[in-house]
């Protein structure tokens, strides 16, 4: 296959508005300098079972404002299969590839820089709508995310003060609030549950006190989000199941909501109802934000690629989009910033 360079790109672990605009970024500014690419279907997965196809300008036109990924995804471990890790580079081998692209999580990423460590040329993209990676400022899909769960809230006030009830929202965010905070203060909640501060009784007490509070004030209703990885009692709200792709058990977050949700109406006497946003805060439409960070990531990720600069992740500090190693990112997680939380915090109750 002599003739261009090439290079991959895949997309693993959670999907996330704005992947696709990534891919098209990516792929089309390599087109442009001359190299032919890649597309891995369903993550690591891809180079393992040799599942893969050429992407080229038709296949990424139109494809900025589509949801999900058009490469498919999967939350294989390649150091979790037989041979995988070998596999990865016999596969990488034998499509010629100059370098990959990956768009990934704390998962995928960990993986990719381990990866790196052991000689495979790769490049990191950021994308989770928790928004949980060190290193940069935001990741891929967190401000759409971010929109549906506010509209989601916004939609939730209005029957709570129909029917002077408690409403509870729980979203996604498995180590950190940050969907919960960042909606949250959009909504003027008036409480934002995370799991960076543990519910333990003190602060169930707390936030029961502040929902009766409001009542005796003369205000009908009350909004509360609660991230899914809110510890309750010392522990989360999970269930461990049998992933059937990867046939690992996982634990499977969610719960919450409907738990505290009980113990409030039963400790406050007010009417309480519990909604769960589940993975529609994950599908759909891309907001322009994350399409653009997306396209600026994909093409720092092959300005990176064309100065052999393996091993980074691109990153957004501030209003630059630079990069860092993958290994100040590799088995890290971002907690939300104490000072943003203090300004939703502010406005509670
Ligand atoms: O994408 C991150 C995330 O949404 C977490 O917040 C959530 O716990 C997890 O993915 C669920 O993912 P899945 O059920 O697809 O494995």
């Amino acid at each position: 296959m002599a003739g261009k360079k090439r290079i991959g790109i895949l997309t693993g672990g959670g999907d996330c508005p704005g992947l696709n605009a990534a891919i098209r970024a990516t792929t089309k500014t390599a087109i442009q300098e001359g190299y032919e690419v890649i597309g891995i279907w369903n993550g690591w997965k891809g180079l393992i079972d040799d599942e893969y196809e050429i992407l080229d300008r038709i296949k990424t036109s139109g494809i900025i404002d589509r949801g999900g990924t058009i490469l498919g995804t999967s939350r294989l471990s390649p150091f979790r299969v037989e041979n995988g890790v070998q596999r990865v580079f016999d596969g990488f081998k034998k499509l010629e590839l100059e370098a990959l692209v990956v768009l990934g999580g704390d998962g995928t990423l960990t993986v990719a820089s381990k990866l790196f460590d052991m000689g495979l040329p790769v490049i990191g993209i950021p994308k989770t709508i928790d928004n949980d990676i060190e290193g940069t400022d935001y990741t891929i899909g967190f401000q759409t995310a971010v929109q549906v769960a506010t509209d989601a809230l916004d939609r939730l006030r209005s029957t709570a003060e129909s029917h002077h009830r408690v409403m509870l929202l729980e979203v996604m965010g498995r180590h950190a609030g940050w969907i919960a905070t960042y909606a949250g203060m959009a909504n003027g909640a008036d409480a934002i549950l995370i799991p960076e501060i543990p519910l333990d009784k003190e602060k169930i007490e707390e936030l029961c006190q502040m929902l009766k509070i409001r009542k005796e004030r003369g205000i009908n209703f009350s909004i509360v989000v609660v991230a899914e990885g809110t510890k309750l009692d010392g522990g989360v709200v999970a269930r461990e199941l049998l992933d059937i792709n990867t046939n690992e058990k996982r634990e499977r977050l969610g719960g919450v909501g409907i738990e505290l949700g009980e113990i409030i109406e039963a400790r406050t006497g007010l009417e309480t109802r519990v909604s769960s946003l589940g993975y529609i805060q994950r599908g759909g439409t891309p907001v322009a934000y994350d399409r653009s960070l997306a396209t600026a990531f994909g093409v720092k990720a092959f300005e990176l690629i064309k100065q052999r600069k393996y091993g980074e992740m691109t990153a957004l500090k501030g209003n630059k989009i630079s990069s860092v190693p993958l290994e100040k990112v590799a088995g890290r997680i971002k907690t939300v910033y104490l000072n943003a939380y203090r300004i939703a915090e502010r406005f509670f109750g």
